[in-house]
């Protein structure tokens, strides 16, 4: 059985005390409800430090939004995953659209990204998703294929297992609109195909699928009802501590 799981990109957003202040709600509010999923914050860099000492109390896992995909050394402005582990994060977003359209990482670096967080035992929520053009041109199939066949299918079974995967259209981030249930529904089915030919049916099974673009308390339970969504990548929404809680509720 699947766990469900809720994570809240931050992005780039609050400055420190309002970061402070955004986590002393969750655990309140977390304390508060039962809540099932695993529930995963993901605050930018400078910020990690601060939230990992809070969630040794608290009824959530901390992620990094970002990873070097070298060891060490002469890499000025990067964080490596041994900073990361070293602070207890446990999770990191690799492949993001964003990272891919402004910061240009293609599919080698995400792969190289994918395999430094595995060495260190830090978890990706690696993305995938595809354009408006591409799914208005019926090319999303192909698109999220190339992706997941290109980011994590050269990882054997054990290392693949270690990996949660977020569909993200990219038409749905921070668009207000959302994926309708049904769209979800068929391309986390599809993602699941994908893997049964890679990895067969038990690893398929097992691999948690997050849905992400434009959740909101309002939409999430029917986009956590349909059958492979395993709950939800939430960004603007995750910036709101009620409204990030009602998310959870919902998985
Ligand atoms: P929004 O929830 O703001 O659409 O962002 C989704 C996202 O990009 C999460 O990684």
């Amino acid at each position: 059985m699947r766990k469900k799981v809720v994570a809240g990109n931050w992005k780039m957003n609050l400055g420190f005390e309002e970061a402070e202040e955004l986590i002393e709600e969750l655990i309140d509010l977390l304390e508060k409800e039962d809540i099932k999923p695993d529930v995963i914050i993901c605050p930018p860099y400078p910020y990690l430090e601060m939230a990992s000492d809070y969630a040794q109390e608290a009824r959530f896992k901390v992620g990094a939004q970002n990873i070097c995909p070298f060891e060490s050394g002469a890499y000025t402005g990067e964080v490596s995953a041994s900073m990361l582990s070293s602070m207890e994060v446990t999770h990191c977003i690799i492949g993001h659209s964003e990272r891919r359209k402004y910061f240009g990482e293609d599919d080698k670096m995400l792969t190289a990204k994918v395999n430094m967080a595995l060495i260190h035992g830090i978890t990706p929520i690696f993305c995938v998703g595809e354009s408006l053009p591409e799914r208005e041109s019926e090319k999303h199939f192909e698109i999220v294929r190339r992706q997941v066949r290109h980011g994590l299918f050269h990882l054997d079974t054990n290392e693949f297992a270690k990996v949660i995967i977020a569909y993200e259209p990219v038409w749905a981030i921070g668009t207000g609109i959302t994926a309708s249930p049904a769209q979800a529904a068929e391309m986390h089915a599809y993602i699941r195909t994908l893997i049964v030919e890679r990895y067969g049916e038990a690893p398929a099974e097992e691999t948690i699928i997050l849905y992400g673009g434009s959740c909101t308390s309002k939409n999430a339970a029917e986009l956590f009802a349909q059958p492979g969504v395993d709950g939800g990548l939430v960004g603007g929404a995750s910036l709101i501590a009620d409204e990030f809680v009602a998310i959870c509720k919902q998985a």
